[in-house]
């Protein structure tokens, strides 16, 4: 386990292993990604196993071709001659802005394990340009492990973990309209963790859910709600038979929205321990909140991913890299 650097797999439906042309981008881990306009963008990662080694490649995916046939080619672009790609290493993102068309990057490790850059990095994906962003207020600290959250024109980026000072955080910060960041400080929050899922539901919550805290899988069987309307944080347990716990996994919803599809993940630090099983399902339109059984089934079925990423394009599932 944990030996190999994945290229780009597509899941769901139909099941393809797919391969670079022409431009070829390296396998990575811990790399973004962001689906605007038709087009998967990915951004950054380590290209080695030791992480010594952080790119700064920058390169989307046309997404307007039809998946519906087996792919023989990826038609990938390159974007790594622009200026400013940040080098980050297990950031998190969030695609922002009034038109939902800007990718903004949150945290990450750096260069030598260093956290000596800026916090926020933002890509415009109409002036093609990228930018470090100036914010205000109670700055939040540098981390990884985050998976910000945009709504309303507010980002919510929940805990983290700075693995040079070992330092995890379990408060809520929120950046307003203004670059204004505040601390939410309230009570009932999930304790301090990073590498969890996160995902925005249709009723103004938040859902988070896994993830290490303390270097410890966090449970499947309880999943945190943030509510953005009232300000508040609430729990609840779920239903069903609940997945291993796991860490560094991804999730997506389905398309309307009342499922939550996870992926991958490790569930025990340092042992690299693949958590069973590597897909599951939460049905989020029963209450509690009900794991329920899926089987995969397809010609070509992925490895048990870590560090890889998660996005939906059209009713396909993408995974992309990560390692295993
Ligand atoms: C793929 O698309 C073709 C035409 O666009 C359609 O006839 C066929 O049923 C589709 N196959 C699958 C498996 O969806
Ligand atoms: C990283 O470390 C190497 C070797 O010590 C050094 O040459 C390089 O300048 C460092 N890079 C950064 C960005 O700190
Ligand atoms: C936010 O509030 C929490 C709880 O009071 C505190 O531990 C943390 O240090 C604060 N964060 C910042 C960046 O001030
Ligand atoms: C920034 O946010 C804090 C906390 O919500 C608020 O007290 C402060 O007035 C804001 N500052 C500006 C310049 O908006
Ligand atoms: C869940 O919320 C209740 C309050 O509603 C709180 O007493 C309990 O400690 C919370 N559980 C966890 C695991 O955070
Ligand atoms: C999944 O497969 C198992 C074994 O083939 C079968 O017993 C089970 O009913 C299937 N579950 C679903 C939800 O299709």
């Amino acid at each position: 386990m944990m030996e190999k650097l994945s290229y780009i797999l597509l899941l769901i439906l139909q099941l393809f292993t797919v391969f670079a042309y022409s431009y070829s981008p390296n396998p990575r881990s811990g790399h973004l990604s962001a689906f605007i306009n038709n087009k998967l963008y990915f951004i950054s990662g380590s290209t080695t196993l030791d992480r010594a080694v952080i790119s700064n490649d920058f390169f989307y995916i046309d997404c307007s071709m039809n998946f519906n046939s087996s792919i023989n080619s990826i038609p990938y672009t390159s974007l790594s001659n622009l200026n400013g790609i940040p080098s980050i290493d297990v950031a998190g993102s969030s695609i922002v802005g009034p038109y939902n068309d800007i990718i903004l990057t949150f945290g990450g490790i750096g260069l030598n394990n260093s956290y000596g850059y800026q916090l926020i990095y933002t890509f415009d994906t109409k002036s093609l340009t990228w930018n470090s962003l100036s914010t205000y207020g109670i700055l939040p600290p540098i981390r990884k492990g985050v998976r910000p959250v945009f709504s309303y024109g507010r980002l919510y980026a929940f805990g983290g973990f700075n693995n040079i000072n070992g330092t995890p955080y379990n408060s809520l910060d929120m950046l307003d309209i203004g670059f204004n960041w505040s601390n939410i400080t309230l009570s009932n929050a999930p304790s301090g963790r990073d590498g969890y899922v996160s995902a925005l539901l249709s009723n103004g919550n938040i859902l988070y859910l896994g993830g290490y805290i303390s270097g410890q899988t966090a449970g499947l069987d309880i999943v945190y709600l943030y509510d953005t309307n009232n300000n508040l944080w609430q729990n609840m347990s779920t239903a069903g038979t609940t997945p291993e716990s796991r860490g560094y996994f991804t999730s997506v919803l389905n398309l309307k929205k009342n499922r939550l599809i996870i992926y991958g993940g490790e569930s025990t630090q340092g042992y690299n321990h693949p958590a069973s099983p590597t897909l599951a399902v939460l049905d989020l339109s029963s209450n509690p909140f009900t794991w329920i059984s899926q089987n995969v089934s397809g010609d070509f079925i992925p490895p048990p991913l870590l560090l890889h990423t998660a996005n939906v394009v059209h009713n396909y599932m993408i995974l992309a890299y990560g390692m295993y």
